[in-house]
């Protein structure tokens, strides 16, 4: 009898320190600290109030953190702004690992529709998760970045991607704006006839270990609004075919305005990602869309 009552206080006393340990835990420990380290465990052995607890830095957490990005207009017609530190190096890990699990070969766009496994754009890339915090946060600190670019309650950040080139990939000479606006595809389903096209680019480097001189992205038809300006810290240079060659440098971006201002794309913004040769070059595309027609 004794030892039944000593096997139940026991099994009591144990439930309720794996119940209680955690709990007081998260007290004493930042809920992110305790969140990292649980993150790759299945909870659901656990009774649900004790995996909410654990679960909710990632659902409660809604703060981003301060940019720290500083600007250097290059050119500006066609707009194109240089942003080093776009990106923090642990923003550009956590997006790198999101990212990675789902890289396919990159598709390209042709008479309207994607075709993936084209010669001219070789490449892997992912759509980024929409509901992933960082993720949003990136599009946020774009969107303020934009200022009066996008008209609030019609215009969109629209889906971030990510793009990883390795040894010998590359992508010619195209641009990111669409010959005829794109319908979206929610907007197929209601019926709504809403057209859009990416008024600008932001291509953010998150990882580059390239081999000095590959790799760059060329704007053959882009000029520095000062010629004798220097060579931006090494950071680009004058392409000897003509126009501006940025090199890769991680957390950094290149921002650049698409199309004109009665909405028509702008072909002096045509740009290639040169071949890497060896070595790796993540980066992530955000393509702001601007809305046109009646429905818009
Ligand atoms: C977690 O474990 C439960 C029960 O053992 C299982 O049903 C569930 O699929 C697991 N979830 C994942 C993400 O592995
Ligand atoms: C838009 O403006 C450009 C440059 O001024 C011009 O070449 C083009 O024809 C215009 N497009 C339309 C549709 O008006
Ligand atoms: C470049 O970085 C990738 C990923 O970190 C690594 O796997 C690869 O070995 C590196 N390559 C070179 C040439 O440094």
């Amino acid at each position: 009898m004794a030892r039944a009552l000593d096997l139940i206080t026991f099994s009591v006393t144990v439930a309720l320190s794996a119940y209680l340990g955690p709990v007081l835990l998260s007290h004493l420990i930042s809920k992110d600290v305790i969140h990292h380290h649980l993150t790759n465990f299945n909870l659901s052995f656990l009774p649900t109030p004790l995996q909410s607890l654990l679960q909710s830095p990632q659902t409660t957490d809604k703060t981003c953190p301060k940019h720290t990005y500083t600007t250097h207009l290059i050119s500006l017609d066609p707009l194109l702004i240089y942003i080093p530190n776009f990106v923090s190096q642990s923003e550009s890990q956590s997006l790198i690992d999101l990212s990675t699990p789902l890289l396919e070969p990159s598709p390209i766009v042709s008479r309207g529709a994607d075709s993936a496994g084209s010669q001219a754009r070789t490449s892997w890339s992912a759509p980024l998760p929409s509901d992933s915090h960082l993720v949003n946060c990136i599009l946020s600190r774009s969107s303020s970045f934009l200022g009066t670019l996008l008209s609030p309650g019609r215009d969109e950040m629209g889906p971030a991607q990510v793009v990883r080139y390795t040894d010998s990939q590359k992508f010619d000479l195209h641009t990111d704006w669409f010959s005829r606006p794109r319908i979206t595809d929610e907007d197929r389903e209601t019926g709504r006839r809403r057209l859009y096209n990416r008024v600008a680019t932001f291509f953010v480097v998150l990882q580059s270990n390239v081999t000095e001189g590959s790799g760059e992205t060329w704007f053959p038809k882009v000029r520095p609004i000062t010629p004798q300006a220097g060579e931006g810290d090494e950071v680009w240079r004058e392409h000897e075919d003509g126009g501006l060659a940025f090199r890769p440098v991680p957390g950094n971006a290149i921002f650049w305005v698409n199309l004109l201002a009665n909405g028509t794309g702008d072909a002096r913004t045509a740009h290639a990602g040169l071949p890497v040769k060896g070595g790796i070059k993540t980066g992530m595309n955000i393509w702001p869309r601007v809305f046109f027609g009646p429905d818009a």
